[in-house]
């Protein structure tokens, strides 16, 4: 096959040094940008949202689940990331994002009930019953490629 799937991180020194994941499609469409100052406000706070009858996703994703979504756990005290392990979260987080089709990756169909197109099962259970549910909408606007802070 000569479809080329690259991954590449790149740090780009714009100003600020923000990681950009440019991720090469097939047949060199244009690249799908991961943004991290969208991540870091807007994707980060669903990790730590509370939802009804459902546990936080950092309160599993901290520790192992032997899955690849490990994420920073907090230092003692903080109820946040700060920069350093915001930055580690998005490159763990870059990882469960399809370069070839971000809105079928393993992030967006995990944790949505398999009614709505998700997967039939996640030990931490289907967090969305829906593609319209914000939180949901928000995860498929980064895939997509959205940037900066969203709210
Ligand atoms: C109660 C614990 C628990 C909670 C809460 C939880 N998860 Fe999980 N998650 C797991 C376990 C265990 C696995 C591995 C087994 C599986 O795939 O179901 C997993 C797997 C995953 C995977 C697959 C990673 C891979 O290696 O492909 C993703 C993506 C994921 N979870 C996302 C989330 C998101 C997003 C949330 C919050 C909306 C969340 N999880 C909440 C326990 C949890």
């Amino acid at each position: 096959m000569l479809a080329l799937r690259l991954l590449m991180v790149a740090f780009v020194a714009a100003g600020t040094a923000v990681p950009v994941v440019a991720v090469a499609q097939p047949g060199g469409s244009a690249a799908t940008q991961l943004d991290y100052a969208f991540f870091k406000t807007s994707i980060q706070p669903i990790f730590t949202a509370k939802r009804p009858g459902l546990v936080r996703c950092v309160q599993c994703h901290t520790h192992s689940t032997n899955s690849r979504l490990l994420l920073q756990p907090f230092a003692a005290g903080a109820a946040s990331w700060d920069e350093e392990q915001s930055r580690k979260n998005f490159e763990t987080v870059v990882r469960l994002v399809s370069p070839v089709k971000p809105i079928a990756s393993r992030l967006l169909m995990h944790p949505l009930a398999r009614a709505a197109g998700g997967d039939p099962f996640h030990a931490g259970g289907k967090h969305w019953d829906s593609q319209d549910a914000p939180e949901w909408r928000i995860l498929a606007a980064w895939v997509r490629g959205q940037t900066g802070p969203s709210r």
